[in-house]
This record gives structure tokens, sequence and C-alpha cells, in this order.
């Protein structure tokens, strides 16, 4: 989604704003630019495209001033043009903006019948012909921009920055995160801390509806009463290890390296020093409270609640619903007292699984967040914030954010078996102690990598690709399926293997590749069974079995790779790294651009 950056600074900012820019850029955009002021004058910059093209642009067209705002701008209403990038403009008045105004319409109406012309086709520009027009009736800068946020309506973080106002800009939160940046002599504003990072440690989070009034040497916060307000300044020290790619041709290839370590880091954050026991961060969760739960995400997210219901289900016999947030928030659903809402989401921003949380308030006995980023608003407005410590994820693509999320959803399967006396105490030992083993597991299935890259090279030719599983692999093979439509562009489906005669078997020829996530378990057979019906009717299948998952079925497939032997309850996890290897090998086999592919944003703010 758009990213954000405003800076009041000592020295040429136009630097400073493309370096902040190439931070948020994980977020995915498609066009972006910068505005300063000089000598008392707004000018901006702006270039579809890749940062690059900004950057080329103002080698040769530069800017120069001590203050401005950036944008990368995620279309939403309007292609991708330069007159559609941001920093949208009308006369004295420049802003930035992320998420939607749903009044613009209204708001157009108005401002034109004032006598005001727009230049573009977006929501954007609406603001800064408001606050023009407040300019034009006399009101101070400040009041100006006051009124106009009074009347949006929708989700927006906004900056603006105005004609002859060197040492002032403004800023609004109502839905997608924005932060204030504390400086010695200098303040900045950004869509979070990593934007922020090299500049300052002293972070503000503005809260939703927060309006902040921002100078070199102040800043004063107003919530959306107009009061003024107090917020926390905290000192954010976000470790540049884990924003660089460390020797890594990608950001995603790191991140999914990284994943022992970070599966590590959760293990210890959530068992008791002897590894026997889970412990829950305070307040806790009060399982006898419960008779059911439901779960809500979007996208991976959803597909490690996905998972995570086979877990619940089976240890801790406790009926699960899951549903995609985007659903789920219109639909009304009827909800027990009785019930533990769990939403889980990376970046604890995503805008319809906030407003299926807030659905759920007053309703569910509890609401409890699977996070990542733990000052997000999911996590603030959760009764119970668990954090899944995968460190910043930064490809758009979500992997170790993904194996995080399934190992606390493990974890909280198991407490709330134990608080429900569905498992016994040597059942639960096993389990916490194969769990330890994740790690290491994790890794063996990591030097899969260059076999994985082989197979990947095949289906890089493959128009589409089917992937199966069934039982807890069949949230998996969606997981793939979706791994591979985002950054290799190669359409994939994901089908309960057992419900592929009831229809997609028409699909299957020699040209489009099966794979299947079969470990050698409880339902190794039935799948194995699906499987022959694929390649009965000319089908080439890619088994993913273990060793003796292969010596029993690998005869006619037409690859296979050998995982390591894992515990049938972690499955899910360790099978996930090939999920991801496939999809990244393809990607980059296709030339597409792995990190930031077309399309895609990385924290969706917008409905
Ligand atoms: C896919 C992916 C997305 C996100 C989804 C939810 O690789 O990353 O499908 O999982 O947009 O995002 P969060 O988890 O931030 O709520």
């Amino acid at each position: 989604m758009c990213g954000i950056v405003g800076v009041l600074g000592q020295h040429e900012v136009a630097p400073l704003l493309v370096e902040a820019l190439k931070r948020l850029e994980y977020r995915g955009y498609d066009s972006a630019g910068i505005a300063t002021i000089h000598d008392g004058h707004l000018d901006r910059r702006r270039a579809v495209g890749k940062l690059v093209n900004l950057s080329d642009k103002l080698v040769h067209e530069p800017l120069a001033g001590k203050s401005g705002v950036g944008h990368t701008r995620w279309a939403t209403h309007g292609a991708p043009t330069e007159t559609n990038a941001h920093p949208h403009k009308a006369g004295p008045v420049a802003v930035v903006h992320n998420g939607i105004i749903e009044n613009f319409r209204e708001l157009r109406a108005k401002v034109t019948a004032a006598g005001y012309q727009f230049t573009t086709d977006t929501d954007t520009e609406t603001i800064a012909l408001l606050a023009q027009s407040y300019l034009d009736a006399g009101m101070s800068h400040v009041d100006a921009a006051m009124a106009t946020i009074n009347e949006l309506e929708g989700a927006f973080a906004l900056c603006f920055l105005f004609d002859g106002q060197d040492d002032l800009l403004i800023a609004a939160r109502h839905g997608p995160p924005l932060a204030i940046g504390h400086g010695d002599g200098e303040m900045f504003v950004g869509s979070d801390a990593i934007a922020l990072a090299p500049l300052t440690h002293l972070i503000t989070y503005l809260e939703d509806g927060d309006r902040a009034v921002v100078t070199r040497t102040s800043v004063e916060i107003f919530d959306e009463t107009g009061a003024q307000v107090q917020r926390e300044r905290r000192e954010i020290r976000l470790d540049s290890a884990r924003i660089e790619k460390a020797g890594h041709k990608h950001f995603m290839a790191k991140e999914i390296a990284e994943q022992p370590t970070v599966i590590g880091e959760a293990l210890s954050y959530y068992l008791s020093g002897d590894g026997r026991r889970i412990v829950l961060p305070d307040p806790g969760l009060d399982f006898s409270a419960y008779d059911r739960v439901v779960m809500v995400a979007c996208g991976t997210a959803y597909f490690a609640c996905f998972a995570a219901k086979y877990w619940f289900e089976k240890v801790a016999r406790l009926p699960v619903e899951i549903d995609v947030a985007s659903e789920f928030r219109y639909r009304e659903p009827p909800v027990s007292p009785r019930t533990l809402a769990i939403f889980v989401s990376q970046s604890g921003e995503t805008a319809d699984t906030l407003a299926a949380l807030r659905y759920m308030k007053g309703k569910a006995a509890t609401i409890a967040s699977v996070v990542n980023v733990p000052e997000s608003s999911i996590a603030r407005e959760s009764d119970v914030a668990l954090p899944i410590l995968a460190g910043v994820e930064v490809g758009v693509a979500s992997t170790k954010a993904f194996s995080c999320q399934l190992t606390v959803l493990a974890l909280l399967a198991l407490e709330a078996a134990r608080a429900r006396g569905t498992i016994n105490d040597a059942a639960l030992d096993d389990h916490l102690t194969s769990l330890r083993t994740l790690p290491g597991i994790m890794t063996r299935a990591l030097d899969l990598d260059e076999t994985l890259n082989e197979v990947s090279q095949a289906l890089s030719e493959a128009t589409d690709v089917l992937f199966l599983g069934r039982g807890q692999m069949y949230p998996i093979a969606h997981e793939g399926a979706l791994k591979l439509k985002e950054i290799s562009y190669i359409h994939a489906e994901a089908y309960a293997s057992g419900e592929l005669k009831h229809g997609p078997i028409a699909l299957i020829d020699a040209h489009m590749p099966v794979i299947v996530f079969a470990p050698h378990d409880a339902l190794f057979e039935k799948t194995v069974s699906n499987m022959q019906e694929v390649m009965a009717r000319g089908g080439k299948v890619l088994l993913v079995s273990d060793r003796v998952g292969l010596e029993i079925a690998s005869e006619g497939v037409w690859r296979t790779v050998q995982m390591p032997e894992v515990p049938d309850f972690l499955a899910p996890i360790v099978y996930a790294i090939p999920a991801q290897l496939i999809a990244y090998h393809t990607a980059v086999a296709k030339g597409t651009d792995v990190d930031q592919p077309r399309n895609l944003a990385k924290s969706v703010t917008v409905e």
C-alpha cells in the first residue's frame, strides 16, 4: 500500500526522502513522488514505476529545500500515471495520502461547485483542493488542514505541506498507521518505523483519529474531538540487519532462510525455561470460557488459520470457524458469547481484518490476535496480542511470518488442549519435544533448496499448476498455489485431493504439473489414490513426500522431492518450505520482480 514520508530537516531533504521511500518500497507501489519547499516555494517531481525513475528525474530536475514530503503510490482511484501520482498539489497545498476517501465524490462536487478544477482522477486531489478552498477563505494553514480532515470519510493517513511554510507539516491518521519521528532540531513523519529507522529511534505512533501539527522543534497532537493529547514516545531500535538482504539475492530468499531462527525465537518466547510448558503473555486466555473459536484473516494469514483449524479441532476438540475477513465483516455472523475470536495478521494493519475484529468486539468472549507488529492497530485493539516474533518481513510474499503464525497457532492449540483436558501429559510432552526440534527439521528442509530449484526450472515453463493436499496438507496446497501465483504470475489452484474427481480432474493433461504434498501419514494412501487418478489421465505429478512415502508411491511420477521425516502435527509448518521455495525459484527462473510483484501491496490498509 502507499507509503508516506515527511521531513523537516537541517539538510537537503530530497535524498533523504528518496532513501526513506526506498525503505517503504516493500509495501508495493506503482509510482512515486516528492515535494519540497525551497525559498518558500513548493515544487514537486513525480514518476511512474520504480523509484529509480524518480531518482533519474531528480538528477535532471533536482529539487532543493530542507522540508518535504514523499510518497509511493499503490493505485486505488485512477491509473498509475504521473498525473495521478502523489504529492498532489492544489495552489499552495501539497498532500500525500495512504487510503481511500469514501466520500470523495460528494466532496469533489462541493469543491467543483465552488469553482475549483480537478486535474487528476484521484480521491486525494479532493483533499488538496478542499484545503486550498479553506485557505482561500482566509483560514490559517493549521485550521484549513483540520477543517479538511474533519470532512473526510474513509481510511486515510495524510501529510500536508504548504507553500511558504518551511517549518510546518500536518499529519493525520484515520485507519492506516502513521508515526512521528523525533530528531534533534528535525522532525519526521512516516508510514512506519522502517521508513524512519536511520533518521531517528524516537517514535510516536499516532492513534486512530489523531492529527499532529509538526515543526522542527515541536509536535502537538489532537484527537478526533480536537482535544490536545499526549502520546507515548518510544525508543525503537530496528536491527538494520533485519531490513537488509544479508547476502541474499532477494528479501524473500533471506526470509525463507531465516525461518529456523525466527521459529526458534518464537518457541523460546512461548515455552518455559525447561521447554515443557506453554506460557502465554499476560493476561493469557481462559480456555474454559470458550466453546468455539472463530479465526479470521486474509491471504496467507488466512491459510495459517486454515491449518490451525485442523489442530484446534483435533487436539483441543474445539469447533473452529474460519473465514476471510472481507467476507466475514459483511455477513453479520451470529456470535455466541462463549467464542474466542482470533485475528491473524502479519502487518496488524489489514483493513478488512481490523474491521472484522471491530465487528467481534462486545460479541465474542475474548478478542485475541496473532501479529508480527506489536504496535499495530490489530494488536492494540485486541484483549490478548500474541506476537509471532518473525522480525521485519520485507518481501511482499509472506514466508517467515506464515511459519511463525503456524508455530504460535500450534502452541495455542496445544495450550487449549491442555486447559480443556483433551490431551494427556505424555502426549503434550511428546508434542512439545517435537516442537523443540522444529528449527532443526526446518533447516533440513531448507537443504532441499537446490533440488527445488531444479524442479522449478521445469515448472517455470507451465502456464497452469495444480496443488493437491489432504487433511492438514490441504491448507499448505492453498499456500503453495497463492505463493506461485503472486510472484511467478503462473496460474495456480489448490484442491483437496479427494475433491479432484468432482470436477477439476477434467483439467488434467500432460501440460499441467500437479504438485502433491503428501507426508507418509494416516491419509497418505488416500492421497496416493487421488494421485494415481491424475497419472492415469496423463497428468504429470510432482510428489513432495518423505522417504517412506516416496518408497511406496514414486513409480510413474514426473518428479519427486524427498522431505525430512516430520512428526505429523508439525508437517504443515515444514511443508511450507517447499511451497515457498518452489514459488521463489520459479519466479526467479521467469525473471519476475520477486520482492515486489506487480499489483501487490505488503500492508493492505484499504478494503
Ligand atoms: C501473501 C500475502 C498476503 C497477506 C495478506 C494479509 O503472500 O502476504 O496474502 O498474507 O495480505 O496480510 P496481513 O497478514 O498483514 O494481514
